[in-house]
């Protein structure tokens, strides 16, 4: 019996293909691991009309982690009418599988690092090492929301003063969405990030939100992150997701850990992945107190979908923060070093890096670097 369990969920689009090259990575590393393939993706929402099917969720419950590639992920009233026919007006909603396994799981807690590797051309500056914390479950991006507003959240809403300039447009013409946060989920989130810095001896943690406008749910991340900041000598700083989207730009190796909740967390690790590549260096943990999800942060790229064509590397540096999440840090060390030594050498460039090499090719020269 092999040592870890791990669930393969490709997805669909370039998904399947830069898990195939990871594979060659992680295979050529003699990692002792069964991978058990699960469904999850657009076909099964267009056939079983379920991106996520229950048989998937089961399989889960069967291994020690996952390793998802990307799905595509469309609006609502898009994504039912590409529904079979025999799905439509069945009243199915389409939920994001990655959104959902985040909340079904409990993975609370999304880290995803932006390093610049020496060596790539994409870097904005040489010296950049971020991680984000990501808060994963709470937030806007929690799911409650309403459009219609049921009457009885209306007149509830409607209690509140500042709801006098909505009352005139009428239940019909109104969109709800909630930012619901809770003082456990921003302690936890705050608590890995310090917990991160002092283990890895970052120079700080910075908490990211707006509690000048947010005065409720930015105000409760702020505090809370006082609270815990005064338990670590790691030093917090407190910025405004305005301001702090300028300075990762103006400044961006002044930063180090940084930790907000979900839909700010979203926007900070496309922005940090950014300053070190793209999405096609961006890997990302979803880390439950029991199980972990790894994915590169990119989606599907489905014009680019069969091509060969995106860089595999976000997966495989995916791939290695499941392995160090498994303990076998030392086989961590060694993709990350392939990866560093490939993108230090100039010679293997996908499209993105002003290349012409294809997903494979590139996870060949890693795998020829282990
Ligand atoms: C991410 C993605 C997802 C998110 C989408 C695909 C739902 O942008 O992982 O950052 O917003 O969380
Ligand atoms: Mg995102």
């Amino acid at each position: 019996m092999a040592k870890h369990r791990i669930a393969w969920l490709p997805g669909d689009g370039v998904g399947v293909e830069t898990m195939e090259a990871t594979r060659l990575v992680l295979d050529a590393l003699n990692f002792d691991a069964e991978y058990i393939h699960g469904d999850i993706g657009w076909e099964f929402w267009i056939k079983e009309g379920n991106a996520l099917p229950d048989r998937t969720l089961d399989l889960l419950q069967k291994t020690d982690c996952a390793l998802f590639g990307a799905i595509t992920s469309k609006p609502k009233d898009e994504a039912a009418a590409e529904l079979d026919p025999s799905l439509q007006n069945k009243g199915l909603v389409y939920f994001s599988p990655i959104v959902r396994l985040r909340q079904e799981l409990n993975l609370h807690t999304n880290m995803r690092p932006c390093k610049a590797y020496p060596g790539n051309p994409l870097n904005y500056k040489d010296d950049i090492d971020i991680i984000v914390f990501r808060e994963n479950t709470e937030g806007m991006y929690g799911g409650v929301e309403f459009h219609p507003i049921p009457k009885t959240i209306f007149d509830a809403l409607c209690e509140h003063p500042k709801m006098n300039k909505f009352q005139r447009n009428g239940l019909d013409n109104l969109a709800l969405s909630t930012r619901i946060m809770s003082r456990q989920g921003c302690a936890s989130i705050v608590t890995q990030a310090f917990e991160f810095a002092k283990q890895f001896k970052r120079r700080s943690v910075t908490v990211v939100d707006k509690p000048n406008v947010l005065r409720e749910t930015g105000g409760l991340m702020i505090r809370t992150a006082r609270d815990i900041a005064a338990k670590y000598d790691t030093p917090l700083w407190e910025t405004n997701i305005d301001a702090q989207c300028m300075w990762l730009v103006k400044n961006p190796s002044d930063y180090d850990v940084i930790v907000a909740e979900n839909m700010f967390g979203d926007i900070l690790s496309d922005l940090c992945a950014q300053l070190v590549g793209g999405l096609g260096f961006a890997c990302a943990g979803n880390i439950g107190d029991n199980y972990a999800v790894f994915e590169p942060t990119h989606g599907s790229a489905p014009k680019y979908a069969g091509m060969y064509k995106v860089n595999p590397i976000a997966t495989v540096l995916s791939a290695k923060m499941m392995l160090g999440w498994l303990g076998e840090t030392e086989k961590a060390k060694v993709i990350e070093e392939a990866v560093a030594a490939v993108i230090a050498e100039d010679s293997v460039r996908t499209y993105d890096m002003g290349g012409s090499a294809k997903t494979l090719e590139m996870a060949n020269a890693i795998v020829a670097k282990l």
